[in-house]
């Protein structure tokens, strides 16, 4: 698919642009709407925080005054513990293209759990669902499974770096590859000039030391990312990137001449160039970034989608790297020259079952039409109110996922997405969500489940919260 039919970055800035001075009022209004239908997870926040850090099992899920505590979903709704029902934007954070427990997934995996439900040895589901993945992308001739886009990402890099016998890795700056440590530098925050910066760390508790292992580029930026590998290459073992960079940039595209430029210096070089597709794998379309963007790495990160609503990561690519770095050959480890890779639940037949049903769906075609369709209303709509109300507003998407920004009139880079107003964004989201909406600052993906009257729904929810902040 062309990336130019399906992606649109659209702005919107009117010129006579609201802004917001009593944020404060605002917040509290909403705050208020939510609290007034929220007891019950409220109660179960008080219980949650004495136990759980934040009440949550990872930060992201915080969302202030406490989260929403989830009681089931189906399809594209989930009821709260109050009985509260959601359209969910949010889809398991990108993870459920085809809505929550699509019965063809729900059928296979209920027939898998009486077959067993972990082995700790190899399987034929496992066998199945590399196979597809590697159908699907002819690039990634062999794939790895892991537990998370974390461990993907981790294991990649070690790959890469173990092929080239070189220890540094290069990263782009607002890029978003998990949470290991490597990864968290020059992601949430940016240090140094932009068209050259310098590496930051974004986590209490990282070595300072991991910092000079790493290379921090300028993302979209193909001149000066391709000039500080050049001068960088003998010290390289790879470069990763997210060719869309969904929860680090706000749902940013590379931009081809910039994707073409990096593919460019690392092959010259043989540097290793890594695609980290958590999100984009399956969402993008079934060859993923590379045929989305006519550009082909030589290792791809694997998530979300490919394990059907299951814990999962993967990581594949050119035959020649992971059978020389991966591949245990003789049955003994030689881990000089290979990596360590393994995990406990890694491959179980629960994630392989569920990946394998969900790409079997998607297969059939008919739903990359409809999400993207789907997609684009929201988006088209949401600009269509922002203008008509005078908020400047911008929508980035790419295929069916989209993130609705305040205060800017693109982004391109860490730098851009830092001057964006993150205040009103996260009082739109909370207004939504008050609203029955589930939203944040944070890419909102759609899903096969997701029709014209859910589009309404989410259309008139962000008329009503925007007027309302409007008022103010
Ligand atoms: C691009 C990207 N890479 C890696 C990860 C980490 O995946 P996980 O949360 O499964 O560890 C994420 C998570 O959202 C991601 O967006």
């Amino acid at each position: 698919m062309p990336h130019n039919v399906l992606t649109s970055q659209q702005i919107a800035i009117p010129k006579a642009c609201i802004i917001l001075k009593n944020k404060g009022a605002m917040n509290a209004i909403f705050d208020e709407q939510f609290r007034a239908r929220t007891p019950k997870s409220a109660a179960l926040f008080e219980r949650a925080g004495r136990v759980l850090p934040g009440g949550v099992a990872g930060n992201g899920k915080f969302l202030p005054p406490y989260p929403i505590y989830v009681r089931e979903a189906q399809g594209a709704e989930f009821l709260d513990v109050d009985g509260n029902r959601y359209v969910d934007l949010l889809m398991g954070g990108g993870v459920h293209i085809l809505g929550h427990s699509p019965e063809a997934v729900m059928s296979a995996v209920e027939s898998q759990l009486r077959g067993g439900v972990h082995f700790y040895m190899a399987a034929e589901a496992e066998v199945k669902l590399a196979e597809k993945v590697c159908q699907l992308m002819p690039h990634v001739e062999m794939v790895r499974f892991v537990n998370t886009g974390s461990e993907a990402t981790q294991m990649a890099l070690r790959a890469a770096r173990a092929y080239r016998k070189r220890d540094k890795i290069a990263k782009f700056e607002g890029n978003f590859h998990g949470q290991h440590e490597a990864v968290l530098i020059s992601t949430l925050g940016a240090e140094g000039p932009g068209d050259r910066p310098m590496p930051r760390i974004d986590s209490a508790g990282i070595p300072g030391a991991t910092r000079d292992g790493v290379l921090a580029l300028p993302y979209n930026d193909a001149e000066r990312a391709a000039a500080l590998i050049e001068q960088h290459a003998d010290e390289l073992g790879g470069v990763i990137l997210e060719p869309v960079s969904a929860f680090g940039l706000g749902v940013v595209e590379a931009q081809p001449e910039f994707l073409k430029a990096v593919r460019e210096v690392t092959a010259r070089h043989e540097i290793p160039l890594i695609f980290d597709e958590v999100v984009t794998n399956f969402r993008l379309g079934l060859g993923g970034a590379a045929e989305y963007f006519g550009v082909t790495p030589d290792l791809t990160c694997l998530g979300k989608i490919v394990g059907g609503g299951f814990a999962i990561g993967g990581y594949g690519g050119r035959r020649e790297i992971m059978d020389r770095v991966v591949t245990p050959h003789t049955g003994l480890w030689n881990l000089s020259e290979q990596i360590f890779q393994s995990g406990c639940f890694s491959g179980n037949p629960i994630s392989m079952t569920a990946g394998l049903a969900v790409l079997t769906e998607l297969e059939k075609g008919k739903v990359y039409p409809h999400v993207n369709r789907i997609a684009e209303k929201i988006q088209k709509g949401i600009i269509e109110i922002g203008n008509r109300l005078g908020f400047p507003i911008l929508v980035n998407r790419a295929a069916s996922f989209l993130q609705v920004h305040f205060g800017v009139t693109q982004i391109r880079n860490k730098r851009d997405h830092l001057s964006a107003d993150k205040e009103t964004a996260n009082l739109f989201h909370s207004g939504l969500r008050a609203k029955g909406v589930m939203a944040s600052y944070h890419p909102l993906f759609i899903s096969a489940a997701h029709t014209e009257a859910h589009v309404q729904e989410v259309l008139q929810a962000a008329e009503s919260v925007l007027g309302r902040m409007k008022s103010a």
